[in-house]
């Protein structure tokens, strides 16, 4: 496998395993970037706010959605990155030290000081994920982003660590070994959802990353160059939908189609005189009723997300370095009212985020839902990138993976195009 300008790809399968649906994303990779080659999405019962509560059912929904995936893929998927989330997700910061003794920063310093950083006592049920560095301190220059190439006599690290309870980790791998697929990696979810929508300037100046999918609320902010804070608020859009169930007292399919169809997360949106029909439980006759109804239903459900994600904002105390504001993705997020709304809640200005920078079939992964399948396969070329200049192929650090130049809000080189400047 190269990526040197020669035709060799590697075929990069993401798996993610929603609350709501499994999405299996195909992904080839080469020097030019990444082609979607086939996408798999089947509804999926298995899981509860994120996490595995019945294997059988998400063994059955993975085989599914990867069986689509490589009949449209045309290929044999072996290996999977997957997606972790749930409110057993906690991240906190840890520092590593290495001493590099007056010479220069190499790759394999870097390697070594976030080995240190992730050296530090875990309860015996949690597992770390990953160690996100923020920033490197040579000597007592602090503030750096890539260290490679510089001298010192001593190399920290100033990380996000982030933490899972070690069984939804282990339930997610063994219903995916189960479907005779080998984990590549477990990753989480918001991580890679920030993959695939981000821009590379985003990042740069500060952005709060808010994936509401069907279950939970994933939250993961950037600021300072690196990742800051990452935490998982248990609702989404499922409590919408149980909400308007209960409240229109009409039966949970209808009520997500309800929600899908005329749901507003404003009420002033709506004009007074809209109406929409109601479908009765047990026998009960459709009745007619206010849309504004529907949507005082559903905006105090969102707005305690929104606030729960603003106080979790406050909290950390990057409210002012969260200079871009915020970019909404998840299904959740396609409800009409919801960017003005967490505009409102917030206070700051809100985007619509849906994957970019991939080819191929994009029109498949359109739409945010599918900002974590894509994510995951963004992460996945990552990785393989990582270890293959680990291996020699070149010993200059580099940044993480660029988001393609799209549309207004994207510039930059574009996804290996500086890669291709390398060599
Ligand atoms: N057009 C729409 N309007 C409102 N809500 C929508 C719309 N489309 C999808 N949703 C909601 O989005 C949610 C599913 O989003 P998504 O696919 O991102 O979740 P998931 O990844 O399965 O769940 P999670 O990330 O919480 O584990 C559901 O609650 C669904 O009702
Ligand atoms: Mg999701």
């Amino acid at each position: 496998m190269t990526y040197q300008g020669s035709s060799e790809s590697e075929i990069v399968v993401g798996l993610d395993l929603g609350t709501t649906k499994v999405t299996a994303v195909v992904g080839e990779v080469d020097a030019e970037g990444i082609t979607i080659l086939g996408v798999g999405n089947v509804p999926c019962r298995g899981l509860r706010k994120g996490v595995v509560s019945n294997i059988e059912y998400t063994v059955r929904s993975i085989r599914e959605a990867i069986d689509a995936a490589q009949t449209m893929a045309g290929v044999e998927i072996t290996t999977v990155y997957a997606g972790v989330a749930g409110s057993h997700i906690r991240s906190h910061t840890s520092d590593g030290v290495c001493a590099i003794s007056g010479r220069e920063v190499t790759r394999m310093d870097l390697e070594r000081v976030l080995e240190g950083a992730r050296a530090i006592p875990v309860d015996a049920d949690r597992m770390i994920l990953h160690a996100l560095p923020r920033e490197y301190i040579v000597d007592n220059q602090d503030g750096i982003r890539d260290p490679i190439g510089m001298s010192g006599v001593r190399l920290q690290v100033r990380v996000n660590l982030v933490t899972a309870a070690t069984s939804p980790v282990q339930n997610v791998i063994r219903s995916i070994e189960r479907c005779g697929l080998q984990v590549a990696d477990v990753v989480l979810e918001p991580l890679a959802s920030a993959e695939a929508i981000l821009s590379e300037d985003e990042k740069e100046i500060g952005v709060a990353v808010v994936d509401i999918g069907g279950g939970t609320t994933d939250l993961m902010i950037y600021a300072d160059g690196g990742i800051c804070h990452t935490s998982v608020v248990p609702a989404g859009g499922n409590n919408i939908s149980s909400d308007v169930a209960a409240g229109l007292r009409t039966p949970m399919a209808e009520a997500e189609r309800l929600k899908r169809q005329y749901g507003c997360a404003l009420g002033r949106m709506i004009a007074d005189d809209e109406e929409v029909e109601v479908p009765g439980v047990g026998g009960h006759a459709p009745r007619r009723a206010a849309r504004r109804l529907l949507s005082d239903i559903i905006e105090p459900r969102v707005d305690e997300i929104f606030s729960e994600v603003r106080r979790r904002v406050e909290e950390t105390g990057m409210l002012e370095q969260i200079s871009s504001g915020c970019v909404l993705t998840g299904g959740a997020a396609l409800m009409e009212g919801m960017i003005e709304c967490a505009e409102e809640v917030l206070g700051m200005p809100v985007r619509l985020g849906s994957p970019v920078g991939v080819r191929g079939i994009v029109q498949l992964v359109q739409g945010p839902q599918y900002a974590t399948g894509v994510g995951l396969v963004r992460y996945g070329a990552q990785q393989i990138l990582d270890q293959q200049l680990r291996q020699g192929a070149a010993a200059v650090a580099r940044p993480i993976v660029e988001v393609e130049p799209t549309r207004e809000v994207h510039r930059g080189r574009g996804f290996f195009g500086w890669l291709r400047d390398a060599f």
